[in-house]
């Protein structure tokens, strides 16, 4: 047999992407026999709702399944889309400025696609979430980040950096955020936080794209309106922000569905990428989620999640408390699946892993989250919603004894 190799044919773009790390670590973590796991970004299984779904599957493929088995519209199903804008409250949304995506991290590819080109810049928060930032990169973008404070992106910064690269004809395309119970830090932006950004962007003409997987996630505090929502009412700017959603944290990530809001031109843009990509969102799927809202099951399941996470980070933030050395700082969301915890700078996340994941309990390291070579060395990255309640004290205890 002649196996020939192909390397050489590869494109460029193949040759220099990257496997996820974040991906590569969680396989790590999962090879170590008893280890407790704050890696990982998943859902509890817990939180899939596996009666309900198995009874709608099954009623919609003996009852709806010549249509939901077929081929379907690259920009989603037009039920379930109109059941969206209710669930949503935006019933007035015309269906050109909504599109169903496969997960959330698929509407944030066709956004970047249908904006970059190769040396294009992004801005991003930093640290930020690396399955967008590598998506990005992938695309040719070039990350730039804006440090945050306790209350997110700092306008500030934002408005320095594109001072400057304005001024030197930089080509910058989008501001990226996460505004809510941001990955990784847990950090959420209030409302005048939220206004501030806008008022930037407006000012340097900006696009602006929200990722939102988390928001239905709250524990405490009040619900702020989203980048999309001040945007459309403040500010009058219906095009300004592209809003990306996701049914990952709240019915299953396997089920690879999530939306996209944004002007009528982009959304059609990003349909133009989906009808070569995907062609269409899995369309069973779609339909099953429709009726799962329709029938009202959503809002009471979300409200379960929120029974079972709430006590898991209150487990975390009572044991960070208990154990953690002197000069630690970490963060205290209101919602989501994640704690940032900023260490004295003497103390190295990479080589502390290292120890970690032979005292069986495993983090991501910090300067995971930073666009490429630009992460601090004494932060890590706790998840909350994976690990068992009882396993969590543990863990943290472990970790801080390696302190
Ligand atoms: C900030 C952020 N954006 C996007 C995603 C991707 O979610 P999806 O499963 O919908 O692609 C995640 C998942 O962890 C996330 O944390």
């Amino acid at each position: 047999m002649n196996n020939i190799l192909f390397d050489d044919l590869y494109s460029e773009a193949t040759n220099t992407m990257e496997h996820s790390f974040i991906r590569e670590i969680l396989k790590v973590t999962k090879s170590v026999e008893g280890i407790i796991s704050f890696a990982g970004g998943l859902p509890h299984p817990d939180s899939f709702p596996r009666e309900k779904l198995s009874e709608l599957f099954s009623e919609v493929i003996l009852s709806e399944g010549s249509e939901a088995l077929q081929y379907g519209a690259s920009d989603g199903d037009k039920i379930f889309k109109d059941i969206i804008k209710n669930f949503e409250e935006v019933p007035y949304l015309n269906d050109d400025e909504l599109m169903i995506t496969v997960g959330s991290t698929n509407g944030i590819y066709y956004f970047t696609r249908t904006l970059i080109d190769p040396g294009d810049i992004i801005l991003c928060e930093a640290p930020s979430f690396p399955g967008s930032i590598t998506s990005m990169e992938a695309c040719g973008a070039r990350l730039v980040g804006i440090e945050m404070d306790e209350l997110g992106m700092r306008p500030d910064l934002l408005e320095e950096k594109l001072e400057e690269l304005t001024s030197k004809n930089a080509p910058v395309k989008f501001i990226y955020v996460i505004p809510e119970f941001h990955n990784p830090t847990g950090r959420t932006m209030d409302l005048q936080r939220r206004r501030d950004i806008i008022k930037v962007a407006t000012k340097y003409r900006l696009p602006i794209l929200e990722d939102q997987p988390y928001r239905e996630l709250r524990f405490s505090g009040e619900r702020v309106m989203t980048l999309w929502e001040i945007a459309r009412t403040e500010f009058n700017d219906p095009k300004l922000v592209t809003i990306a959603k996701s049914f990952s944290k709240i019915l299953g990530p396997g089920l690879r569905l999530g939306f996209a809001s944004g002007p009528p031109e982009t959304i059609n843009h990003m349909v133009k990428w989906a009808q070569k990509v995907n062609v269409s969102p899995d369309c069973l799927t779609q339909r099953v989620t429709a009726r799962y809202i329709e029938r009202g099951y959503m809002r009471s399941h979300i409200k379960k999640i929120i029974d079972l996470y709430k006590p898991k980070k209150e487990a975390m933030m009572d044991s960070l408390e208990k154990y953690m050395p002197e000069g630690a700082k970490w963060t205290n969301p209101d919602g989501g699946m994640f704690i940032w915890v900023t260490f004295d700078e003497s103390i190295d996340t990479d080589k502390l892993f290292e120890k970690a994941i032979k005292n069986k309990v495993a983090f991501i390291p910090g300067a995971k989250f930073y666009p490429k070579g630009t992460g601090k060395k004494n932060e890590i990255r706790l998840n909350f919603s994976y690990p068992d309640t009882e396993m969590i004290e543990e863990g943290i205890k472990r970790l801080a004894q390696l302190l």
